[in-house]
């Protein structure tokens, strides 16, 4: 079993690349993000303000969160539904890093991230994962590249899907949601000290994967 945790900002395409390295290495990918993602779903159905920290946590015992994985892809269940590509919009993004700041929301979420990786080996994705969720993991990554890189491929990956979005917004708003997330009292998105930067500025998809591969390998091999 091995635990492999991929932690960064937004946009630097944690998921895209740990769902090709665990293909490539047969593991299973979790995608945390989609969790907060949920919950703020949630919150945004019954019109809470996302930071209203009283009032989100007064909606978690309503809240039921079931991950299943689907030939090898994650499906997360909200009291039964499946939210599919619903969490997977701007607005989404934003509920889900105001969400994330709350404590109480973190613990809510935090067996189901560490119950996934006792039962197989992952490679996880999100802002925590190395220094909060999987503390003990092999192989811990922090992924990064320059805030207009990162823009950028977050601009085409929402146009690509048919969202009218403008490369300005999608900039803003995750210089915005950067600033949240890594400047939260709480788990803030930081690498943990035992991480190993990586900048893929100037890598694509394959060769990011390569250079995580590596990783693994010298990690896991030099024990
Ligand atoms: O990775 P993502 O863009 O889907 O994450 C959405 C938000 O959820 C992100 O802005 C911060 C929060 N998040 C978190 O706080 N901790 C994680 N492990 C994953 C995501």
């Amino acid at each position: 079993m091995i635990k492999i945790a991929i932690d960064g900002p937004g946009g630097a395409g944690k998921s895209s690349v740990a769902k090709l390295v665990a293909k490539k290495l047969g593991i299973v990918y979790v995608d945390t993000g989609a969790l907060y993602r949920t919950i703020g779903y949630y919150v945004k159905e019954k019109g809470i303000d996302p930071k209203d920290a009283p009032s989100v946590v007064s909606c978690l015992p309503n809240i039921k969160i079931e991950v299943k994985f689907v030939d090898g892809t994650q499906k997360v269940f909200l009291n039964e539904e499946d939210l599919g590509d619903k969490i997977r919009t701007p607005e989404m993004s934003m509920y889900a890093s105001a969400v994330s700041a709350i404590g109480e929301v973190r613990s809510f979420l935090l067996d189901t991230q560490r119950d996934i990786a006792k039962k197989n080996s992952v490679i996880m994705d999100g802002r925590d994962i190395g220094t909060v969720i999987l503390p003990d993991a092999e192989v811990k990554i922090f992924l990064f590249a320059s805030p207009e890189c990162r823009a950028k491929r977050r601009y085409e990956e929402l146009r690509a899907k048919g969202q009218d979005v403008s490369f300005e917004d999608v900039l803003r708003e995750m210089n915005e949601r950067d600033k949240n997330d890594s400047e939260r009292e709480i788990a803030p998105a930081k690498p943990a000290e035992d991480a190993i930067m990586l900048d893929n500025s100037d890598l694509d998809l394959e060769g990011t994967a390569d250079a995580i591969i590596a990783i693994v390998k010298e990690k896991t091999e030099s024990k």
